[in-house]
């Protein structure tokens, strides 16, 4: 099992810390001695897992914050309280996220649910931090990803998924979009001189409540999702957040690297460095993307 390196004067935010893996990847941090900040849009779904970090650990230093990120001005507000406070963010994991609701969902910003929580909120909250994150030094960024930016297609003619709504397919897009955001920051940071590192990971796969939360988006009960299986190989949450521990924490976690799971399909196991797939490192596909969701949320991400 990884161990965190101390982080002890680091102040850490974590997206989606309510649950499953954001809640994991916050335990950790904290048990290592982080500040961390729970960004979370249940107040009391937050509340529940600070109190859960602190049955185990007493001592951990946690703040519950609202964060609605498929709500651009929550994820304004959000950010501009931090700002405000003007205290260093030294790492911010952009963890949170939604799988494949079966009907296209719009957001009050009017864009596709699974693009605007997975994509739009995470590149609004790092563009509105990055004056802190900058200003900080030696502040890390990572990105949740997933497996399925291997079969993810960045459609610029309808990023909303406005014409033809397919739910994995809208997944694989956001997914491959936060792999993409990963590599332009780590790019632009090296550019820029900004001392700042960006990198990515995807946890294999871990039976959290996404499958069921997302598919059962705008249903009035809970759904089970097909892709629950019991038969493929699957990990806790424990193997499953490391590899974004390790890309937010790790000596060695380099500007652009990308971690996943090392065992078989990539679905378990003990992380280690992994290669982002050819249809994330298009040339010019960073910059295409970064002005496409310049243009969606109004916000610049200017290093
Ligand atoms: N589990 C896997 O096998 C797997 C595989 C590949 C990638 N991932 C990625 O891993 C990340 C974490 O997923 P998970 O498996 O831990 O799923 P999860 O248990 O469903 O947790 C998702 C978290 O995101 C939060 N969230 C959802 N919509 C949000 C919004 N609009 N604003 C703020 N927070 C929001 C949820 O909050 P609530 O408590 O309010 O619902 C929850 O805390 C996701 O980005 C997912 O795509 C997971």
């Amino acid at each position: 099992m990884y161990d965190v390196p101390p982080q002890g004067g680091r102040r850490a935010v974590v997206t989606g810390a309510s649950g499953g893996l954001g809640l994991e990847l916050a335990r950790r941090l904290a048990g290592a001695g982080a500040e961390v900040v729970l960004a979370v849009r249940s107040l009391e779904r937050g509340a529940r897992a600070a109190d859960l970090i602190r049955a185990e650990n007493p001592d951990a230093r946690l703040e519950v914050r609202a964060l609605d990120l498929a709500d651009l001005a929550s994820v304004r507000a959000f950010a501009e309280a931090l700002l405000e406070a003007g205290r260093p963010v030294h790492v911010l994991a952009n963890n949170a996220g939604v799988m494949r609701p079966r009907r296209r969902a719009e957001t009050v910003d009017g864009l596709e649910l699974q693009f605007a929580t997975n994509v739009a909120g995470h590149y609004a909250l790092t563009a509105r931090l990055a004056p802190l994150l900058t200003a900080t030094g030696g502040a890390r960024v990572g990105w949740m990803s997933s497996s399925a930016a291997h079969v993810g297609r960045l459609d610029f003619d309808d990023l909303q998924a406005t014409r033809r709504y397919r739910p994995l397919r809208a997944y694989a897009q956001s997914k491959l979009a936060d792999l993409v955001l990963a590599l332009w920051l780590a790019e632009r940071a090296e550019a820029s001189g900004a001392d700042l590192v960006s990198a990515a990971a995807h946890p294999g796969y871990v039976r959290t409540n996404l499958f069921s939360n997302g598919a059962s988006v705008g249903r009035g009960r809970p759904r089970r999702s097909v892709l629950e299986s019991r038969w493929l190989p699957h990990q806790e949450v424990d193997w499953g957040a490391e590899p974004l521990l390790v890309a937010l924490t790790s000596p060695e976690g380099g500007n652009g690297a990308y971690y996943g799971p090392a065992g078989p399909w990539g679905l378990v196991g003990p992380a280690t460095l992994v290669r982002p797939p050819r249809r994330a490192t298009r040339e010019g596909l960073g910059d295409r993307l970064v002005e496409a969701l310049a243009g969606l949320t109004g916000v610049e991400l200017a290093l």
